[in-house]
């Protein structure tokens, strides 16, 4: 049956022997049934408290102090993006934000990022432009301590993930990137229910989990067809499957698409998502090994309209070297004015798929 509301999984259960195997079949369920939940009791709740109290101020920067660490200062698609300039599902974002990755170094298999001979895509991990603290003190302090708890919490995740779908702990830590995402992001109120984001599926990651605050605004579609409120529970993360775990799952766990509605005039949205990264170089031949292994061991759906048989090609299309190069494809058509400056030579190529 299509879900009403979203399951809350209760980590604590996971450190008592005795409780554990019901969190393990909570989370398979919510893995199946839902692709989100809601993960209380997760050990990050002082640091999401205080990187959320922090958000006003934040955002209260003057215009000129952002546009020191804007996302077209850098080819690594991290920092300031200013309200209007994102596109998702051909439509324009009504959010203002900063993005942050946990990467402090470019790649270290191209570490000269004016060398054309290496592929492209690997000019997309690199560290991140912070304000600085004569500007906002503590804040790079704050956002990569988040960052760093962020990627214990959802490598401990991905380790309970893998036991509930009856694979070894560790099974789908090959496929985790070196460079996790955060954005913070603010949805300014607006007159008739704009797109604070347009519905789609995370495309850029293994699992997202989101810090909301109490505005609300985040709906997520059942297979029903009905968009199903995610209402802010107090302490919690919202966690989602994105289109990497898909495919890794050979699409017996889809990801779920979602989008945000734009909160009344008067009101401001803060949220934070945490995006969990795949491995740059992922390649189709590597996600069928993966499949060559779970095939007997992962349970199907009983939901059959969740099952989604083309979840490889959706997420790594043939054409695609590898998942960097889809990746970079994607990070040019929403943020076309950073293509403009640092992926001039390549930009159109993949443009010209969208137009
Ligand atoms: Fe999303």
């Amino acid at each position: 049956m299509s879900f009403k509301s979203l399951p809350i999984i209760d980590l604590a259960l996971a450190d008592d022997p005795s409780t554990k195997q019901e969190l393990l079949d909570r989370l398979a369920d919510a893995l199946f049934r839902v692709g989100f939940l809601y993960l209380v009791n997760h050990g990050v709740e002082k640091e999401a408290d205080e990187l959320m109290e922090l958000m006003p101020e934040v955002f209260a920067v003057s215009d000129e102090e952002k546009q020191k660490v804007a996302m077209t200062t850098n080819p690594h698609f991290v920092g300031y993006t200013k309200l209007g300039a994102e596109m998702t599902a051909r439509a324009v974002d009504q959010r203002e934000q900063f993005d942050f990755g946990s990467a402090t170094e470019v790649d270290p298999l191209n570490p000269d990022v004016s060398d054309k001979t290496n592929p492209q895509w690997r000019r997309i991990q690199g560290p991140s432009p912070y304000l600085p603290d004569s500007v906002l003190p503590g804040f790079r302090k704050k956002v990569e301590t988040y960052i760093s708890k962020m990627d214990r919490l959802s490598n401990r995740l991905l380790g309970l993930i893998g036991e509930c779908l009856k694979l070894d702990s560790d099974a789908l830590m090959p496929f985790v990137g070196r460079m996790n995402r955060l954005k913070l992001v603010k949805y300014p109120g607006s007159e008739e229910n704009k797109q604070g984001v347009g519905p789609h599926k995370d495309s850029s990651g293994l699992l997202t989990l989101l810090l909301q605050d109490s505005v609300g605004g985040l709906e997520v579609l059942n297979s029903d067809g009905e968009w199903v409120p995610a209402k802010p529970v107090p302490n919690s993360f919202v966690v989602n499957m994105a289109q990497g775990f898909e495919a890794l799952t050979g699409g017996r766990c889809t990801a779920t698409s979602h989008r945000v509605i734009s909160p009344p005039p008067g009101v401001t949205r803060y949220s934070i998502p945490y995006f969990s990264s795949v491995r740059l170089d992922l390649t189709l031949d590597m996600i069928n090994k993966q499949l060559d292994y779970i095939q007997g061991r992962i349970p199907e759906p009983t939901d059959q309209k969740r099952r989604n048989n083309q979840a490889s090609t959706e997420f790594l299309d043939p054409k695609y070297s590898c998942f960097g190069e889809a990746h970079l494809r994607n990070r040019i058509i929403s943020h076309r004015d950073v293509a403009a400056i640092w992926y001039k030579d390549i930009k159109d190529k993949y443009l010209a798929e969208v137009l």
